[in-house]
């Protein structure tokens, strides 16, 4: 075991070097409070690893990407969403007969409970998706109580995991007809994952929705594209409230608020707002990039920069090349995908995103294809969740596989008030 000295007090404390499968180096520092009565500082996690895993190994400066192993590249062009699930949840790719019972767990948890229908009656048709998916996961914990174990059981585990990946299309859906105010369209046995959810948003009953191979392609390599990435904001929020032994739900409900913000999954809404913006109000590529560098401003290249990528993000890169495609390929057009590779090159020449080593992410390209599929701007964080689901079950149920299973509790450096006492109302100044 390789080891690093910290060298502190007059004293010298080893501590021990861990090698990942990859070469990753990382100094555990378990002990370190113990055996030297220091704690580490690193605000935003910048630097620290909260777990080992085995799910996913992104390489930032070389732009790799890799679900158990697997290339991305690969997985999205040659995979289903639904096997790349069961990859990420249970290792590996399933046999035929383990991809037949997880395809049946799909179909036969596919619908809500009739009374969580009457959730929708609450919200406004204006409602945010993204509050309407948090809230209706969570209370699948009420609908859902046979498959809900305080002590975390394998069996009732596989059905909770595939009734929450089948069910969060048919309550994203259900948003969709609540806020156009069409009515539910119940989900079909017969059609596979991506073409059900299609079928469920976009089907009336007198406009019948006919599936569109080619689109039901791109969905399926959108939401591959999201199916995982290590312990990123979400998920990392995710493993947190696992570790309270909070149920699976509860647990997916607070990753999916934690994706919603827009430095994070919420970025791919931002991105068709600047590029719309930069479309409708003749703004210039350069006004666009100007505003971006000025610290002033606040406003940020949404879709850019990413706290793992120093050099390209793999996704984006499948997701320029399928917009190119889809569009080139087709009658449909849509002027925003020449601005956002307009403004790609703009960007990726400046010294200003050179120099931070700024890149187009996941989000640059992925909502001109969801614009393109028809999923309107407020839902695609949501198509985000729906993506990004089976990563966040795989990394809970690593950590309950982990024994022991330790609650997440970070330290502090407290820079408060010293010591004070009370002072009486008609005392105070
Ligand atoms: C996702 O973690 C994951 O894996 C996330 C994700 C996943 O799959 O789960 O990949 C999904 O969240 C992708 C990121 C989506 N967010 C955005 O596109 C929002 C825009 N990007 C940024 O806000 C930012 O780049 C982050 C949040 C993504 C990363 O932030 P960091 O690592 O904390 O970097 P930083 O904010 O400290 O920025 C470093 C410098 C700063 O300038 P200086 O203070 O050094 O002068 O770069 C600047 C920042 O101001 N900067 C940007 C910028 N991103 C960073 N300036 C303008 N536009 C940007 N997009």
């Amino acid at each position: 075991m390789e080891k690093a000295e910290l060298i502190y007090g007059g004293k010298t404390i080893g501590l021990p070097v861990v090698t990942g499968t990859e070469g990753e180096k990382a100094i555990d520092i378990s002990r370190l409070r113990q055996e030297s009565g220091l704690i580490t500082l690193d605000v935003g996690y910048q630097n620290t690893g909260s777990c080992m895993s085995e799910i996913t190994f992104i390489d930032g400066d070389r732009g790799i990407l890799r679900y158990r192993g697997i290339p991305i590249e690969e997985l999205a062009e040659r995979a289903s969403f639904s096997e790349v699930a069961y990859l990420l949840i249970y290792g590996d790719l399933p046999n035929r007969a383990e991809q037949a019972v997880f395809s049946q767990y799909l179909t036969q948890n596919s619908m809500i409970h009739e009374e969580m229908l009457r959730f929708f009656d609450g919200f406004p048709p204006t409602a945010h998706p993204m509050a309407i998916l948090a809230t209706m996961v969570n209370a699948m914990s009420v609908y859902y109580t046979d498959y809900y174990t305080e002590d975390f059981q394998a069996q009732t585990f596989d059905l909770m995991a595939a009734s929450l990946i089948s069910r969060i299309r048919t309550i994203a859906a259900y948003s969709y007809k609540h806020s156009i105010g069409q009515p539910h369209i119940y989900p079909k046995p017969d059609l596979k994952y991506t073409a059900n959810f299609l079928y469920m948003m976009f089907d009336s009953p007198v406009d019948p929705y006919v599936p569109d191979p080619d689109i039901e392609k791109v969905l399926s390599t959108l939401l591959i594209l999201h199916a995982d990435h290590e312990q990123n904001c979400s998920t990392s929020t995710v493993r947190l409230v696992g570790s309270s032994m909070a149920n699976l739900y509860a647990s997916i409900c607070s990753g999916i608020c934690a994706l919603w913000g827009p430095l994070h999954g919420g970025a791919n809404q931002k991105v068709i707002d600047m590029l719309e913006n930069i479309d409708r109000n003749g703004i210039s590529i350069e006004e666009c990039l100007a505003s971006a560098k000025d610290k002033n401003s606040r406003v940020r290249l949404f879709g850019f920069g990413h706290r793992v990528y120093k050099s390209h993000d793999p996704r984006a890169r499948i997701l320029k090349q399928c917009a190119k495609t889809i569009f080139r390929n087709s009658d449909r057009r849509d002027s925003l995908v020449n601005i956002a590779i307009e403004l790609e090159e703009a960007a990726l020449k400046d010294e200003f995103f050179i120099e931070r080593k700024l890149y187009p992410n996941i989000d640059f390209y992925s909502g001109i294809l969801f614009r393109m599929i028809g999923i309107p701007t407020n839902m695609f964080t949501v198509m985000f969740a729906i993506g990004r689901l089976p990563g966040m079950i795989a990394q809970w149920k690593e950590m309950h596989d982990a024994t022991p299973l330790k609650i997440g509790r970070p330290r502090q450096i407290y820079t408060g008030s010293t010591l004070r006492h009370y002072i009486p109302l008609e005392e105070r100044p």
